[in-house]
């Protein structure tokens, strides 16, 4: 079966200078793939770029066999593609509910199915976006993505500014939709480890080149030495084996970025949606 997502020699950036150098890259029906790497590595300019809202420089993508080149971004829910921003980008001074609408009507989508993988929203419905913790808009942000019933769902730092442990029972959720619907998620995540539980496949960007990619196993055998060469001391990875000497073969050309420390730390009760 072909990809849904095939990211074929991309070069991308901004004001013509190429930020995601030769990027190649596939996402299949079924499966979480995990797009890791250092702050400034060109993750978000992968997504932004497949989503529409930033030019291929070079190379070509194709979401469900098309060539995305030409295509307004705005067309790109209806398509099937969903894409939550790194910044959430919710409307702050609307409800809960008015946020999930909006996105309904824009995509005819199916509020009801949205909720059902975050039953924590629902007594939420009435509560001002903005008044939501770090975990709760981050799953306003989810299920409103989700009620376009994407085929392809690119999710940039869900653990933006959340506690780990926040994230460790979000990350459990894309794959229940994952299963559930056949989706193929693109992930990208700066906690290395919580990223590898529960994604199938894994890439490292770093500097705007791939430097490593293969399935999850492969990736974590690798993760130490790949996190003390690439993500700088420091970051949270949770890896615990010895630095693997295979995997520090691409390390000439770069040298570690230090990873972005974790934001504030989001209520634990949040993902129960107590408040
Ligand atoms: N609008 C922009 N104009 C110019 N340069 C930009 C712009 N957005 C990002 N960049 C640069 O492009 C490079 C890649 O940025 P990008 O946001 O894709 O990284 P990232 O891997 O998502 O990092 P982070 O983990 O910090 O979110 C960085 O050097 C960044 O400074
Ligand atoms: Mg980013």
């Amino acid at each position: 079966m072909s990809a849904l997502l095939e990211i074929d020699g991309l070069y991308s950036g901004y004001a013509g200078v190429a930020m995601v150098r030769d990027l190649n890259l596939t996402v299949h029906a079924g499966e979480i793939v995990a797009l890791l790497g250092p702050n400034g590595a060109g993750k978000t300019t992968t997504l932004l770029t497949t989503s529409g809202l930033n030019p291929v420089m070079k190379g070509d993508i194709r979401v469900f066999g098309r060539s995305i080149r030409g295509r307004p971004a705005h067309r790109a829910p209806r398509e099937g593609l969903a894409h939550v921003l790194e910044d959430r980008s919710l409307f702050y001074q609307l409800t809960v509910a008015e946020n999930l609408r909006l996105a309904a009507a824009r995509s005819r989508g199916d509020l009801d199915q949205a909720l059902s993988y975050f039953p924590a929203l629902e007594p939420l419905l009435g509560r001002r976006a903005g008044l939501l913790s770090g975990g709760e808009q981050q799953m306003l942000a989810m299920a409103r993505a989700l009620t376009s019933k994407p085929r392809l769902l690119m999710v940039d730092e869900m653990s933006l500014g959340l506690a780990p442990v926040i994230v460790e029972r979000l990350l459990p959720v894309l794959r229940r939709i994952v299963d559930d619907t056949g989706a193929g998620v693109l992930l990208v995540e700066q906690h290395v480890h919580l990223a590898l539980e529960v994604a199938d496949r894994a890439a490292v960007l770093v500097h705007g080149d791939l430097v490593a990619s293969g399935t999850t196993a492969e990736i974590a055998g690798r993760a130490a030495a790949l996190e003390s060469t690439y993500f700088g001391a420091g970051a949270e990875t949770g890896a615990e084996t010895a630095p693997d000497t295979e995997a520090v073969i691409d390390a000439d050309a770069h040298t570690g970025a230090g990873a972005r420390p974790d934001g504030p730390e989001a209520d634990l009760d949040d993902v129960e949606g107590s408040r």
